[in-house]
């Protein structure tokens, strides 16, 4: 596929150009590339909040023309309700599907206590942490057993701790119910700790450079893996991909400065 966007100056531009990928239904593909490569507008595709200029995106053999049902989206930004309790948060889901409020209920609390959160249900996300409302926003979304699950940096801001907590649980969570994931990020070794697949994009217009399978065993202990020999190698021969991508954003961005 192809996206062009309207420029504030009256022009177009291109971000997307012949941007081709498939994910393996269950499979949990990592897409990496540097910033502003066209990431997020890819996700929004597959999300159908936005359509391709030319080109189309198939999920589970449909064609996408609007939000897709099945889908879950996690934001880098927490997309949690700030007047709802952590319990109602996760319960708006299956309430807004005309689930019963104590059937909801009960279903999220069953889902708050997954991602650690039993104890906090009556709180306001205000009153939690960065990680603690990531994890809010995950039950949030996992509640909806999404047969696909996108996810757009969604540790982002978050310690390096508790990003490979957050890894190591999203990791749990996604054995329960296997979703088909596109995770997208910045950082390699989160990606190939994750994932089954690397995808690396080029520097914009953004379009595939280059595919990597990820065949470490799982369950995996993000920390752990880091220092196995076979990430270390994997680690290299995709640094390798996406280091001339880096760069060529990184001048293109001071040259425009
Ligand atoms: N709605 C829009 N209208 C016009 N241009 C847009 C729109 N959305 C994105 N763009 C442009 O598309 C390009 C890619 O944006 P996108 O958000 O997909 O990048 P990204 O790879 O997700 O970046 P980052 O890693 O920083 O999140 C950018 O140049 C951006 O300015
Ligand atoms: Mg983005």
């Amino acid at each position: 596929m192809t996206k062009y966007f309207k420029t504030p100056e009256g022009g177009t531009r291109e971000v997307l150009r012949e941007t081709d990928f498939t994910v393996e239904p269950g499979a949990f593909t990592a897409v990496i590339g540097p910033t502003g490569c066209g990431k997020s507008t890819t996700l929004s595709m597959i999300c159908g909040t936005e359509r391709p200029t030319t080109g189309e995106v198939f999920v589970d053999g449909r064609h996408v023309d609007g939000i897709g049902e099945n889908v879950g989206f996690v934001f880098q930004n927490d997309a949690v309700f700030p007047w709802k309790t952590v319990l109602g948060n996760v319960a708006a889901g299956p309430r807004f599907r005309g689930m019963a409020r104590k059937d909801a209920q009960a279903e999220a609390a069953e889902w708050v206590r997954r991602v650690g959160l039993s104890g906090f249900e009556r709180y306001h996300p205000a009153q939690l942490s960065g990680g603690m409302r990531k994890r809010v926003a995950l039950a949030q979304t996992l509640i909806n057993r999404p047969r696909v699950l996108l996810m757009d940096e969604p540790f982002a801001g978050l310690d390096v701790q508790t990003r490979q907590i957050m890894s190591d649980e999203l990791l749990t969570l996604w054995e329960l119910t296997r979703p088909t994931v596109v995770f997208v990020t910045h950082d390699l070794e989160e990606a190939i700790a994750l994932a089954d697949k690397v995808v690396v994009m080029t520097a914009g217009p953004a379009t595939v450079k280059e595919e990597f399978v990820i065949d470490l065993p799982r369950p995996r202990r993000v920390r752990e893996i880091r220092h196995e020999q076979e990430f270390v190698k994997l680690h290299e021969r995709i640094w390798e991909s996406l280091r001339d991508e880096v760069h060529a954003a990184y001048d293109r961005s001071m040259s425009v400065a």
